[in-house]
Order: structure tokens, then C-alpha cells, then sequence
């Protein structure tokens, strides 16, 4: 009896233990598998992502130049296509203080940390003359293809945030030129 209960039982222990001639961390029977066999979204490769050609996606057709470039024809469109409000001002302050304070700084002048580092990495100011006479749709521009050493923002920044951060980038030039005329009247008196 004693024996059969053996005979029976050194099979089964080396079948629990799976003796076989490869490695594997994982036993022959997995009674604990730990989540180990799952239903699970594979990435897809970028030949199966690739866009059909000659189509465009749902919301993603772009063909308002002035809107999406800046540009219409050979021209800088003058003004921006945003509703110029306070929501707008205080959106393009804090893309402008993400994305362009690193080299153009705060004020715009260029003396971000970047070209602390790299000198020859020196933006132009934003406060120069040329600068400032630039029209609405060139700076858009700048941001989305770029200018020479300045690159292009595009992939970062949405369309409407550029445009935000021209609106923003325009109070700013404001507050280097700004003359007593421009302060209203009821405020005059508290000027020192
Ligand atoms: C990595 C550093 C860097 C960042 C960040 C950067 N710029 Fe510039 N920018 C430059 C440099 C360098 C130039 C000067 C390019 C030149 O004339 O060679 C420049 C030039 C410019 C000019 C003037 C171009 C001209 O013709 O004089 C504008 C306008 C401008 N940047 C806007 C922006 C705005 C808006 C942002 C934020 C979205 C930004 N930049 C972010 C480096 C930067």
C-alpha cells in the first residue's frame, strides 16, 4: 500500500516541479498566475497609424491660411484673428512664461538663461523698433516655422495659443511705450 502511494506520488512531485531542460521563471502549472495572462491593447506600429493619403481627419482640416500661418498669399496677415480679451491676454502671459521667457525673458529684452549659458544663442528683443513695427501675422509665423537660431513652436503650441502669446507679446511691447496720454484720466491723480 505504502509503496503504491509512493510510486504515485514521485511522478506527480516531479511533474509540480517541471524538470524540464530549458529555464523558465514560470512553473509548469501556475496555480498564483499574478495577473500574468491579460487582455491588453498592443501600440500600434507607425505604418498602421500612418494617415490615409488624401484625407484629413474629423476637425483637423487646416486650410485657413491666415489663421493657421499667419500668412495669406505672400503677405503677413495685419491683425490677430482672436477676440483680444482678458481671458486671452492672461492665456498668452502664461504660454509666453513657459515657452518664451527661457531665452527672450520676462520683458522680452532676450536676456532669458538660455543665452546666459549659450551666447550665441542671443534672441533678438522683442522691445527693438523692427520688432515692434513687425505686424501680428509675422510673429505668428515666427513661432510656427521659426527664424533662423529661433525655432519653430509649432508642435508645442496650439494655433490659438500662438496667437494668444502675440496678443500677449504685443501688451508687453505696449508697456516700454506707453506715454502719459495713455493713462486714464481718473488714475493721473495717483501717479507719483
Ligand atoms: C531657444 C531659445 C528661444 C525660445 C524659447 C524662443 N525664441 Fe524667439 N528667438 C530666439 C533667437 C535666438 C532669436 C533671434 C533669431 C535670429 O535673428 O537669428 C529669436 C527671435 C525672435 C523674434 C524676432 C525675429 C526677428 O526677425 O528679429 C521673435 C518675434 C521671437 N523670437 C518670438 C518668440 C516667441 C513669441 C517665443 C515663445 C513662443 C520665442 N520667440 C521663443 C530664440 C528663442
Amino acid at each position: 500500500m505504502r509503496q503504491i502511494f509512493l510510486s504515485s506520488l514521485i511522478p506527480a512531485a516531479l511533474l509540480l516541479t517541471g524538470c524540464v531542460g530549458s529555464s523558465s521563471r514560470t512553473p509548469p502549472i501556475e496555480l498564483i498566475p499574478d495577473m500574468k495572462h491579460q487582455m491588453k491593447v498592443k501600440a500600434q506600429t507607425d505604418q498602421a497609424r500612418r494617415p490615409v493619403t488624401n484625407t484629413v481627419a474629423i476637425g483637423h482640416l487646416k486650410d485657413d491660411d491666415a489663421y493657421y500661418t499667419g500668412v495669406v498669399g505672400d503677405k503677413y496677415i495685419g491683425l490677430n484673428p482672436e477676440k483680444i480679451d482678458r481671458a486671452l491676454l492672461e492665456r498668452g502671459q502664461k504660454r509666453f512664461t513657459i515657452y518664451c521667457t527661457p531665452c527672450h525673458d520676462q520683458t522680452g529684452n532676450g536676456r532669458g538663461i538660455v543665452p546666459t549659458r549659450f551666447p550665441s544663442w542671443l534672441p533678438s528683443s522683442l522691445q527693438d523698433p523692427r520688432q515692434k513695427a513687425m505686424v501680428d501675422g509675422e510673429i505668428f509665423n515666427i513661432m510656427t516655422i521659426g527664424r533662423r537660431t529661433m525655432p519653430s513652436y509649432a508642435n508645442q503650441i496650439t494655433e490659438k495659443d500662438r496667437w494668444a502669446i502675440v496678443a500677449y507679446v504685443r501688451a508687453l511691447q505696449r508697456t516700454t511705450s506707453g506715454t502719459l496720454a495713455d493713462v486714464p484720466s481718473n488714475l493721473k491723480a495717483e501717479l507719483k
